[in-house]
């Protein structure tokens, strides 16, 4: 590293740390107060703290008004809900599914638990989203649709479903990325696992496809520990996700009966009930999530090449994590950013791997995927707690 790239890391380090205050400094990290632990003392109080108890339903409810999803089912984590997701749309063997490989691991192996084929698509260099245009270009070339049904030309198989994802919870151009599914006839997933709180045009993400999830992780806007939500507007769909997610056990008098392969990922009534209180705070969890974004945004403002992701013109994010960008400098400045900020206890990440290099990944088809790459080699993930 030469003198002059050393000050401007050591530059960038210091002005994140006047956002971030003394290290160290974890990306994201829960805030519990008095209010979570009223209603864990309440839950524990009941007696109920599986998958019973009033907490669930209740739960459901509060994210279906917030959402304004008319059904919403809660489950273990955000990597279930994808699978019970992608299992309402009946993907199975062989399928393909499309989904960015700008992305986290959790879509990519939810489409493997199904047996079925990942199909790396491109992003959108301006919001990490699903490049709309591209993606029309792509299907146009590889698509034939046959009897309602999509086939890859090249490799025979169906493709049946695709799931974008709001990275960071931003969103891109939503609607215009349904249309062309929906052109193709391709069943939509909305990954918007980082995105509780984010809105295009008025309507929450996760909401526009067939089905949408989120995540309730421990670093998530709001947590229930491990958590995850099924969105989803048709009853079909809703009620298959509420009945594979409990084991697909039928409801008799005291007989146990199945009716199809099930799983145990129902939330528990504990975590539902951290989750109810977490959600009173999430209106002002998202006011201070955008101060955060202001601070750094103003932070950087002068410093030449780098910048700090902005929402989109129709739509609102979440401003989940803040996300530097740094534009014309090399894959080596980016690591050599990292390496120093985290040998100094500020645990800066980069936006993950790139899917399509994942060594259990690397078979599976892909389209060009240049802009991928691209924002991989300037993307850093920034502090991003309530602070
Ligand atoms: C984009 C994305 N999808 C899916 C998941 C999976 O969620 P979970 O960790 O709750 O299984 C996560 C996060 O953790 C995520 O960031």
């Amino acid at each position: 590293m030469n003198r002059s790239s050393n000050n401007i890391i050591s530059e960038i380090y210091n002005r994140i740390t006047k956002v971030s205050g003394n290290p160290p400094t974890h990306l994201h990290e829960p805030k519990l107060d008095k209010i979570d632990k009223k209603y864990l003392n309440n839950c524990i109080d009941s007696g109920f703290i599986s998958s019973n108890g009033k907490f669930i339903d209740l739960f459901e409810k509060k994210i279906s008004s917030y959402t304004n999803s008319k059904y919403s089912i809660a489950t273990v984590n955000g990597t279930s809900a994808l699978h019970i997701a992608l299992r309402t749309l009946n993907v199975e063997k062989d399928d393909e599914v499309l989904l960015p490989s700008f992305n986290f691991i959790a879509a990519a192996n939810a489409i493997l638990y199904c047996n079925a084929i990942p199909h790396f698509i491109d992003i959108d260099e301006k919001n990490l989203f699903v490049d709309e245009i591209k993606l029309e270009k792509y299907l146009s070339k590889i698509c034939k649709v046959k009897k309602n049904k999509t086939y890859n030309k090249y490799t025979n198989r169906i493709i049946k479903a695709a799931i974008p994802m709001y990275t960071f919870g931003h969103a891109g151009n939503v609607p215009k990325v349904i249309k062309v599914l929906k052109k193709f006839k391709i069943k939509i997933i909305e990954d918007a696992a980082e995105a509780l709180g984010t809105f295009y045009k008025k309507k929450h993400a996760g909401t526009f496809g067939d089905v949408g999830i989120i995540s309730l992780n421990g670093n998530k806007i709001i947590s229930t520990g491990g958590g995850g939500i099924i969105l989803t507007n048709k009853k079909k769909i809703a009620d298959k996700a509420k009945h594979i997610s409990k084991t697909s056990k039928l409801k008799k008098k005291w007989k146990f009966e199945f009716d199809e392969l099930g799983y145990n990922y129902r939330m528990p009534n504990i975590n539902a009930a951290l989750g109810c209180a977490q959600l009173k705070k999430l209106r002002y969890i998202l006011k201070k999530k955008r101060k955060i974004f202001k601070e750094y945004k103003d932070l950087f403002k002068d410093l030449p090449n780098v910048k700090i992701l902005s929402e989109n013109k129709f739509s609102k994010s979440n401003y989940w994590l803040q996300t530097l960008i740094l534009e014309n400098f090399t894959k080596k400045f980016k690591e050599n950013l990292l390496d120093y900020s985290n040998k100094k206890k500020v645990f800066l990440r980069p936006a993950w791997c790139l899917l399509h290099e994942v060594k259990y990944l690397k078979k599976y088809p892909k389209m060009n995927l240049s802009n991928s790459t691209k924002m991989f080699n300037k993307v850093i993930s920034l502090p991003s707690s309530q602070y």
